[in-house]
């Protein structure tokens, strides 16, 4: 019997169709969902402090009122996601724990400090502009709730790249100064930017496996070129340049060559040792730690709900 189940996963996978929670999965394709689903939820909640950084400070009434729409929708994205991963079987406060204690990862580009208000700007153009591209695919991903719950998240990450890169067409039409703090942002954020879509495929342990279990479409350099693709016009129509000397046309590919981003940056900041890396994650601990009243609070009033309907 359970040839016959792993026949009928394999028949699915091939399809093209959803695996869903009730469905027989290979215990390997299970904990790789959690894996991958936990680090992306993880990724949302973190990725809410850079910008949110800037909330106090925004420079007027109307871009507070858009980024704290933004820095909420990421809330809402990583709640949806660790419900995904429930879906799996994980616990959500099991999660939450693991990343507090650094047994879980998270996206590298959130360990890079926000020192300017085009920040906010580059972060929904470049950052935001990677997420969408390593996501769009995943709406076909083989596991039906993560796939259903990216068609959201990507919507919605579409209106943060756009806010993003209206801000720096905004700043570019500004004062030399706006123009010169835009291009600074840039410069930095561009090679942490083609490090989201994680280490080159020779070097990527997941990517194979991930791929024959289609919860990965594509592999992790496709998309860093898709991207690149994508960013170069944008860059040109923006008026900034990208601090890559080798980011050239390529005719005979039909793509941009590019250089190699520094893949020793990456596993440092990857294992904890990245700028604001102990921030963070002080500042989800804390926050965590002071909700403690509400979830209790929460799980009292649902406990008396449930003796009153009795
Ligand atoms: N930051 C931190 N860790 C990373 C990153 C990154 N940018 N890229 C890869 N890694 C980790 C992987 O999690 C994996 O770790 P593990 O095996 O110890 O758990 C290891 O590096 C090796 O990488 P891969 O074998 O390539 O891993 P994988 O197949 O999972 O591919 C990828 C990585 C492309 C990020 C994939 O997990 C994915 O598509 N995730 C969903 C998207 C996502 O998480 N986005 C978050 C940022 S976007 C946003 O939140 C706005």
């Amino acid at each position: 019997a359970s040839d016959d189940l792993a026949a009928q996963f394999d028949q699915i996978v091939a399809d093209g169709a959803r695996i869903e929670p009730r469905d027989w999965m290979p215990d390997g394709y299970r904990s790789t969902l959690i894996r991958q689903i936990a680090q992306h939820a993880h990724s949302e909640i973190i990725g809410m402090q850079p910008e949110g950084n800037w909330l106090t400070r925004a420079p007027s009434l109307r871009r507070k009122a858009i980024l704290m729409a933004k820095v909420q929708d990421e809330a809402g994205h990583g709640l949806y996601l660790y419900s995904a991963a429930e879906t799996l079987g994980a616990d959500r406060a099991d999660l939450t724990g693991k990343l507090i204690e650094g047994r879980q990862k998270y996206s590298s580009i959130f360990n890079y400090p926000t020192p300017t208000f085009a920040d906010v700007g580059t972060i929904g153009w470049l950052v935001d502009g990677a997420a969408i591209c390593n996501q769009v695919p995943l709406c076909r991903t083989s596991f039906g709730p993560y796939a259903r719950a990216m068609i959201r998240v990507c919507k919605e990450e579409s209106f943060h790249q756009r806010q993003g890169y209206e801000l720096l067409t905004t700043m570019m039409r500004g004062t030399p100064a706006q123009r010169r703090m835009v291009q600074e942002s840039v410069d930095r954020w561009w090679w942490p930017a083609l490090m989201m879509f994680g280490p080159p495929d020779d070097s990527s342990p997941n990517t194979a496996q991930s791929m024959a279990w289609g919860i990965k479409r594509h592999t992790n350099d496709e998309l860093r070129q898709r991207f690149v693709d994508m960013s170069v016009p944008q860059a040109e129509a923006l008026g900034v340049t990208f601090p890559d000397p080798d980011l050239v046309w390529n005719a005979e590919r039909g793509h941009h060559d590019f250089g190699e981003p520094d893949w020793s940056e990456f596993m440092e900041v990857v294992k904890g040792n990245g700028a604001t890396n102990l921030e963070r994650i002080a500042v989800r601990r804390a926050a965590h730690e002071d909700g403690a009243w509400v979830r209790d609070a929460a799980t009292a009033f649902a406990a008396r709900e449930q003796e009153d309907d009795r």
